[in-house]
């Protein structure tokens, strides 16, 4: 599941990461422990833990305070997911039936503010207030990324600017913060610590893009999700923005149609839109834009194989198709 070189170099400090996770998911309350295994038993990237770890380590830390923290990045993001299912109304997650589907939106609701309110005991533990004021900002920002998000559902005139504040908010606040939170308990000065919160979000934003390629491009049985999730909830996604500027006449309405009414009829007419126009190579390119970004702001960090692994990983994040 985990090929990539980056993992390699953390193996041994991803396993206790996630014995972290385990441990501070217990619940007395049966549901809770149900919901919970079943979506961190379905395993994941873990990419979030996996860039407080390279960027800690980045910076010469060599503790073990960090396992925690990732492990925190991990559990808000998982709550994330839970949340973010029953909005899409997703029915496939991690190659499984999503909680929604499995134990109901009531459930996965729940879980998902005990995943939150979970994670913001741990960081008050960790006990570090210029950590906690990054994380929890972090929180903040990720929900506004979904309401806003919620709120161009539908709407076909959102444009590339207002996409990009959403996958921003949504999806690299919590790769910057991830990055950040590293860098300040590997103890960086104040403007590594900015580098490297800039090549969490360049490259957060590009991993986003690529999740939208991949909702019209992807393999289901390597991504574990299910095809025109987006299409289905009427988001306006960059391929679909791209169609509508850039394609004839007929593929912007047929697009803009699509994005109005949502659901999965005119999957089959808006897929053969977004080939004819190289929409997806559009947002590949964006996304290669990006990573070239976070590469840069990393230039001036020592050579170390932990830097060696962030740049894989930026690589990762636009070449991957799971
Ligand atoms: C899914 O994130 C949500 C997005 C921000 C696109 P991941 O693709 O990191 O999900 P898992 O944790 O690997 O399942
Ligand atoms: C990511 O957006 C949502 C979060 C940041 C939780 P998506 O809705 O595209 O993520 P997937 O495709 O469901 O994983
Ligand atoms: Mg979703
Ligand atoms: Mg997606």
């Amino acid at each position: 599941m985990k090929p990539e070189r980056f993992y390699k170099l953390i193996e041994a400090d991803m396993q206790a990461v996630d014995a972290v996770i385990r441990r501070k998911l217990k619940s007395e309350v049966v549901l809770i422990q149900q919901v919970a295994d079943y979506i961190i038993n379905a395993g994941g990237k873990r990419l979030r833990p996996a860039l407080l770890l390279l960027s800690a380590g980045a910076l010469g830390y060599r503790g073990t305070l960090h396992h925690d923290l990732a492990a925190i990045t991990e559990i808000i993001h998982t709550a994330t997911l839970l949340h973010d299912d029953i909005v899409d109304e997703s029915e496939l997650r991690r190659g499984r039936k999503t909680a929604n589907v499995l134990f109901g939106n009531a459930a996965s609701v729940l879980v998902g503010d005990f995943l939150y309110s979970r994670s913001f005991q741990m960081m008050v533990e960790v006990n570090d207030m210029r950590i906690m004021r990054i994380l929890a900002e972090a929180t903040c920002v990720i929900s506004e990324g979904e309401v806003l998000q919620l709120m161009n559902c539908h709407n076909a005139d959102v444009d590339e600017e207002r996409y990009l504040q959403v996958i921003r908010c949504k999806t690299a606040k919590l790769f910057e913060a991830a990055a950040q939170v590293g860098a300040v308990v590997g103890g960086a000065d104040p403007e590594t610590e900015e580098s490297m919160a800039r090549y969490g979000s360049h490259l957060g934003t590009a991993f986003q893009l690529i999740d939208d390629v991949l909702d019209y491009s992807s393999v289901e049985a390597e991504t574990g999700k299910h095809l025109g999730d987006d299409l289905a909830e009427g988001k306006p996604t960059l391929p679909l923005i791209y169609v509508m500027q850039h394609g004839t006449a007929e593929q912007a309405l047929c697009v803009r149609q699509a994005i109005e009414n949502g659901g999965r009829d005119d999957f089959p007419q808006v897929l053969a839109a977004i080939r004819a126009t190289g929409a997806l190579e559009h947002t590949r390119k964006q996304a290669e834009a990006e990573i070239c970004r976070a590469q840069a702001s990393i230039e001036a960090l020592p050579a170390s194989t932990y830097k060696d692994s962030l740049l894989d990983l930026s690589v990762f994040a636009v070449a991957r198709t799971f």
